[in-house]
């Protein structure tokens, strides 16, 4: 996506007439699209909620609703919003907190031309990278609902798949990285049988073997869907290999053990416990001490050893986290 200066919108907040000037020339000179101005944080608040901006630029030392308070009104309106702080001497402590909080960068007053509009550019990219992410889990978003709608006892089971798988992999060790590639294999891994006829699906009753072979065919299938995204790659293998069984018993390649990606291993843990913990056309949903009981009986031979004890070593930590069923499919998913 090629988002340049003159496509986004900025919002410029000073009470120094001559600041508001000053920052509304250096943006021509940078090409940027000319800014709407704030002579305080209470006007700015206004227009934020009138309007959509893409970047704030604000003073911290302001009448009325001063900067500091602005900012954190701001991220509660737009939480996606990119903020510059400007700061003059005695806030650049206050400045760097802030970008604790959420602001996204901060100069210290004075500052050359050069510097802010670097400083733009950095907030540019930030913009673009965001209405990428946002592009990304909207099309995700529209995938997982036709798949709940075609199979509506799968309602909500990738969301929460994911939240328990996330949150297993905390206790696993796993960082911020991992955790995000994890989610999304999580929320796609049943992608596949968006390719499984209904009949199918929804069938009350044992499966023939047939049926059985059309099933198993969908972690190909989620595999084949995903593949052309670049983004979503590293999350492949673990899509793939999510119906494998520690022992080499499971399906579609019958891997073993370790040879089985990781974080397939970790899905296959949490996949199995909400399935059986969720009605299903042949069966009522398991209470959770059943499941569990299911888990440990699989230890060594269906799961992971180590991955199904923790999981059931922190079980209340990790389920506490799972949204109610009628959640959208798609949030953070690592917070
Ligand atoms: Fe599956």
């Amino acid at each position: 996506m090629s988002l340049g200066p003159t496509d986004l919108r900025v919002l410029v907040v000073d009470d120094e007439p001559v600041e508001r000037e000053l920052l509304t020339e250096m943006l021509e000179v940078g090409a940027w699209r000319p800014p709407v101005t704030s002579s305080d944080g209470r006007e700015a608040l206004e227009r934020l909620s009138e309007d959509r901006f893409d970047i704030l630029i604000t003073d911290l030392q302001m009448p009325r609703v001063g900067g500091e308070e602005l900012v954190r009104r701001a991220l509660r309106l737009d939480p996606d919003l990119t903020i510059l702080v400007l700061s003059g001497n005695g806030t650049i402590q206050k400045a760097m907190e802030l970008t604790r909080e959420g602001v996204f960068d901060f100069l210290p007053k004075p500052f050359t031309l050069d510097a802010f509009l670097r400083s733009m550019e950095r907030a540019r990219d930030r913009v673009v990278h965001r209405a990428e992410h946002r592009g990304l889990q909207q099309v995700i978003d529209v995938l997982l609902r036709a798949l709940e709608s075609k199979d509506p006892y799968s309602n909500g089971h990738s969301r929460r798949v994911a939240d328990l798988a996330v949150a297993l992999g905390r206790h696993l060790g796993l960082n911020r990285g991992e955790l995000e590639r994890l989610g999304y294999a999580a929320l796609l891994h049943d992608i596949g049988k968006i390719g499984v006829p209904e009949a199918i699906l929804e069938k009350e009753g044992p499966l023939t073997d047939a049926e059985l072979a059309e099933i198993r065919k969908h972690p190909r299938a989620s595999h084949s869907i995903l593949a052309p995204v670049e983004f979503l790659r590293p999350c492949l293998p673990s899509v793939l290999h999510h119906h494998e069984r520690w022992d080499g018993g499971g399906y579609p390649a019958g891997l073993a053990g370790e040879r089985i990606p990781y974080e397939a291993r970790i899905i296959a843990v949490v996949d199995a416990f909400d399935a059986m913990t969720s009605d299903r056309s042949y069966r009522g949903a398991l209470s959770a001490e059943a499941a569990c009981g299911r888990i440990r009986e699989g230890m060594g031979s269906q799961f992971d050893e180590r991955i199904a004890r923790t999981f059931l070593e922190h079980f209340s930590d990790i389920t506490e986290t799972c949204p109610t069923r009628d959640e959208s499919p798609v949030g953070e998913l690592v917070p």
